[in-house]
């Protein structure tokens, strides 16, 4: 069984991107992925303070973390694979998530993440997945080739994931983020299946 992580990259109160969490729950457990299973990763349950260890994570192999942080660690280390929901603030991710990634070291490394960029207007949070990609990079993920934007979310879902009746872009977003499940689910059993050698 392979596990895909699904991370929401906002704190935020009333966060407009849990509901698409909570949508992505919902098509998750609809959705037939035989071998897989799915894990949602919300940053607000892990308290991390602002990262401000002595020493890189990547430099440090003795960490000794308090254990909502290593909770952390282990949650991410415990993926085969990732998806990223995040929306723009200021053109690039939520400084939220940038922190709770600045606190990992090989957790994540040669393993796939999606990107799934979300906004209150039609643009989709775009610059949000751009800065993203070479953190994730820098990581060691492989980042797949092409993000997928989710534009007006307040339209077409409500606070808990359900799909507002007559939206207009409520079949794009079945069909769209069914799409994205797919791909991720794909390269997490291709990766996993062939795993990267040194
Ligand atoms: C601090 C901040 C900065 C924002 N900057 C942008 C931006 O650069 N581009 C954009 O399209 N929307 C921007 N927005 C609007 C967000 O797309 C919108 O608020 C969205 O709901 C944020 O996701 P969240 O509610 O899950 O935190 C910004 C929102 C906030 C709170």
């Amino acid at each position: 069984m392979k596990t895909i992580a699904i991370i929401l990259g906002s704190t935020r109160k009333n966060a407009l991107g849990r509901r698409l969490f909570n949508y992505l729950k919902q098509l998750t457990a609809e959705t037939t992925h035989a071998t897989t299973q799915f894990t949602f990763l919300d940053l607000t349950n892990y308290h991390l303070p602002f990262f401000d260890d002595p020493l890189p994570p990547m430099a440090n192999s003795q960490r000794d973390l308090p254990a909502n942080q290593q909770q952390w660690l282990d949650d991410i280390a415990a993926a085969d694979g990732y998806i990223f929901l995040t929306p723009e603030y200021n053109h690039a991710e939520p400084a939220v998530l940038k922190n709770a990634l600045d606190f990992l070291a090989f957790e994540a490394q040669h393993k796939p993440a999606k990107l799934i960029s979300y906004s209150d207007n039609l643009r989709g949070g775009q610059f949000g997945a751009a800065a993203l990609v070479p953190i994730l990079q820098r990581l060691g993920m492989v980042v797949l080739p092409k993000p997928t934007p989710v534009g007006n979310v307040q339209a077409t879902l409500q606070p808990d994931g359900q799909l507002i009746a007559n939206a207009p872009l409520a079949s794009r977003y079945r069909q769209g983020l069914s799409a994205a499940l797919n791909e991720i689910n794909y390269y997490t059993t291709v990766l996993t299946d062939h795993p990267f050698k040194a």
